[in-house]
């Protein structure tokens, strides 16, 4: 008898693949084998080269169920201390997201609490949220630092972030988030702010290995074009990807700086224009949709999603879990409030969370099911991908492979509380 070729082998699959240009790719009757971490084989099932059971040392059938990439979440903001639940009753009472953060609230309020808090307490916080969004079928995260405004707590939030990864065996991408909001600290001294953002903490934090991009948040409440502009010269020369929190409240032309440095995405985005569209298309800069903000914050005003489409412009989902405007902790719900509130068809929504994620993330080895990829993939209790963004809640992963390797999602009985 042969020996087997491969490591794992799922039959009997309906593989949503997003391995074309536009649509699920869908296989129906699909097969797909993992193989040192690596998709080895993905196609129909009759066009599998030898009887199953003689082609891998682990062969399981799926009834049809739903096979898809492993979620990708492009946007966080995961590591931080407490919450802000106090000001979910402020904003219903009538003050808006700015009004609280002028009045000392908001991304501060955070600060205070993430500079207060350990390593290891931060950690404990973190780990809950990180396994849920696990459990809901994300095998990469992105998460920023930003909640610190100094460096020891950034660098905090940064080696949380990915201590979380080890633990969990989840890739994740980390973001520097320096120029975030002014700290309190800094108030009369705006520029001594963004110098030491540009040239003391992130040139250390690059160099301590902690640093896979770098953000701002570029708006009324937080940092001009200007400073952004020298924050991102200063991410080239370290050469250090840029991505930014742009239009979300105002334009006030961030995408298309974004785009200027070739970045990798514009998040938000209620209040682009055209021209930056267009900048961005030509740019290949990805367009990060964050509809739990929009619904958090009762925005009215929606992204320009039909612009984005006429110009091709690749959009991407994410949850942006934070605690001032997006607790959110499933990508699903973020992909099916992307239909609900922005109107992206599912199949739109899917490659959000998946293809065009990776993206976003400059990952060009996962987000689809395609030969060679890294086999992080999930097993869904769903038989069409549109279901994904259909059900709203519940708990549909049904398996989840990372790296060719069945994932627990279980809760350890004993906290692991080390933040080594
Ligand atoms: O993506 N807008 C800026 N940053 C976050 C909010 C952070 C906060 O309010 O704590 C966002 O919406
Ligand atoms: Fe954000």
């Amino acid at each position: 008898m042969n020996q087997p070729r491969w490591d794992r082998l799922l039959l009997n699959a309906t593989l949503a693949t997003f391995a074309d240009a536009r649509s699920c790719g869908v296989i129906e009757q699909g097969a797909i084998a993992m193989h040192h971490g690596r998709i080895a084989w993905v196609g129909r099932m009759g066009d599998l080269p030898a009887a199953p059971a003689t082609l891998a040392a682990s062969v399981l059938s799926l009834d049809g169920a739903l096979v898809t990439p492993g979620l990708i979440d492009c946007h966080t903001h995961l590591v931080f201390g407490g919450h802000r639940a106090s000001e979910f009753d402020q904003r219903l009472n009538g003050a808006s997201y700015e009004d609280i953060a002028r009045a000392g609230g908001g991304i501060v309020a955070t600060v205070q609490s993430t500079r207060a808090a350990s390593e290891e307490a931060l950690y404990a916080q973190a780990l809950p949220r990180a396994r849920m969004l696990l459990a809901d079928g994300v095998t990469t995260m992105e998460i920023k630092s930003g909640y610190g405004l100094e460096l020891d707590s950034e660098r905090r939030m940064l080696r949380v972030a990915r201590h979380l990864g080890r633990e969990l065996g989840l890739t994740v991408q980390t973001t520097f988030l320096g120029l975030h909001a002014l700290p309190p600290e800094y108030r009369d001294r705006r520029d001594d702010y963004v110098s030491l953002v540009c040239d003391e903490m992130l040139p250390t934090l690059a160099g301590e290995g902690l640093v896979d991009a770098v953000d701002a948040f570029c708006e009324g409440i937080g940092f001009s074009r200007e400073e952004t502009r020298r924050l991102f010269d200063r991410a080239r020369q370290l050469g250090l990807p840029v991505k930014l929190h742009a239009e979300q409240l105002s334009d006030q032309g961030g995408a298309a700086l974004v785009a200027e440095y070739g970045g990798l995405s514009a998040d938000h985005l209620e209040h682009l224009t055209e021209p930056a569209v267009a900048a961005m298309a030509a740019a290949g800069t990805v367009a990060v949709l964050l509809p739990g903000a929009f619904y958090a914050l009762r925005e009215t005003r929606l992204p320009p999603v039909e612009l984005l489409r006429r110009h091709g412009v690749p959009m991407a989902v994410a949850t942006d879990c934070n605690p001032g405007t997006s607790p959110l902790l499933s990508l699903r719900l973020a992909a099916g409030m992307a239909c609900t509130l922005f109107r992206l068809m599912p199949a739109e929504a899917l490659r959000a969370v998946t293809v065009n994620a990776a993206r976003a993330l400059g990952l060009a080895d996962r987000g689809t099911l395609a030969v060679g990829q890294r086999a992080d993939l999930v097993v869904w209790d769903a038989r069409q991908a549109a279901e994904l963004c259909y059900w709203i809640g519940g708990n549909l992963a049904r398996r989840i492979y990372v790296a060719g390797q069945p994932v627990s999602r279980r809760k350890p009985d004993r906290r692991s509380s080390s933040a080594a």
